[in-house]
């Protein structure tokens, strides 16, 4: 990888921990109580969620990885004079490298990974370091700031891929998916293209074994989110108090992610200045994955000032991948 562009975010680990310890303050205080799935992923939660992806539950990345190989040539044609891949939340980059390798193209790949893990981007960067005529670049950044980042430095010739892909839509709230899309449109020009992975809707047996596994990896890695407030907040949560509990909430076409109180308990995080009550049964809410139909998400897209161009599913774990153009 080249330099690292863009400005870290938070700027230091200090702020970083103070931005969590104010995020699990307002979250824990909220009915129903919440914490924000990005705090997941630290260096344990991040390798337990590659464990999942290997889970055969949670059939996610499999499905996925199949449409990109079958239809990165297509996604060529459709954008012949494509210079610039980003993607958004790169993990391992394992996803692009299969998609780089598959895809027909006739010059220099320039792929720039916007991540907010430091090691996500070292390890994309290595991923793709195999490719002689791809050149890497990190932005350390939320999504939309590292788009607009590498957006800033791209050349006046040629256009622009960018993939936002496994469940990582699913994990917004329907107005903020929507004006997410929004700004990923506005920061493409005619020409460009912007691949979207999601989840569809499913039966409701599949999507309780997808998040909520039979072996508790799942379990694991919903409650290590309490370990970590527990670690790094100096909080007391006794994790044998609580349970993973996945709920479809069909009205809302969500999966749902709880840890549920085992007991009447009182909880200190002294680093975010916070005891919290929690009475038996009570949940702390952890992640929300919408579920789509294909229909709606060419009509967010078209919502959004995109046109939907190419929509490929996955027919057995049904997952969509689908391509949008300016
Ligand atoms: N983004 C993933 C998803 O929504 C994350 C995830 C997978 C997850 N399994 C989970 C989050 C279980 C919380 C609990 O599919």
């Amino acid at each position: 990888m080249t330099a690292s562009a863009g400005l870290p975010h938070p700027a230091s680990d200090d702020e970083a921990r103070q931005e969590f310890a104010a995020d699990v303050r307002r979250g824990l205080l909220l009915r129903p109580r919440q914490l924000q799935a990005r705090y997941f992923y630290d260096a344990l939660g991040s390798q337990l969620f590659e464990a999942i992806c290997r889970l055969p539950w949670y059939r996610i990345p499999r499905a996925e990885r199949v449409l990109l190989a079958e239809h990165a040539a297509a996604i060529g044609v459709r954008l012949p004079e494509l210079t610039t891949l980003v993607e958004l939340g790169c993990g391992s980059g394992a996803k692009l490298a299969l998609f780089v390798e598959r895809l027909q193209r006739a010059r220099p790949l320039r792929v720039r990974l916007v991540d907010i893990s430091a090691a996500a981007l070292e390890l994309s960067a290595r991923t793709l370091g195999r490719f002689s005529d791809v050149s890497v670049v990190g932005h350390r950044a939320p999504f939309v700031p590292g788009l607009r980042a590498a957006v800033a430095r791209r050349p006046v010739q040629g256009s622009m891929l960018v993939l936002f892909l496994g469940s990582n839509l699913g994990n917004f709230h329907p107005p903020r998916a929507a004006a997410f899309l929004r700004e990923v449109a506005d920061c493409l020009r005619p020409g460009d293209g912007f691949l979207l992975g999601a989840d569809l809707v499913k039966p409701e047996a599949e999507l309780l074994l997808a998040y909520g596994d039979p072996i508790g990896v799942t379990a694991a890695f919903n409650k290590n989110l309490l370990a970590r407030v527990n670690r790094e907040l100096g909080g007391d949560f006794d994790l044998g108090a609580f349970d993973h509990v996945p709920r479809w909430n069909a009205a809302a076409a969500r999966m749902e992610s709880h840890l549920v109180s085992r007991t009447d308990q009182i909880v200190h995080v002294p680093a975010a200045d916070l005891t919290v009550s929690l009475c038996s049964g009570e949940s702390i809410w952890t992640e929300s994955s919408y579920k789509y139909e294909p229909e709606g998400l060419a009509a967010m897209g078209a919502d959004a000032g995109l046109v939907c161009r190419d929509q490929w599913i996955e027919p057995a774990a049904r997952f969509a991948l689908t391509l949008f153009t300016r």
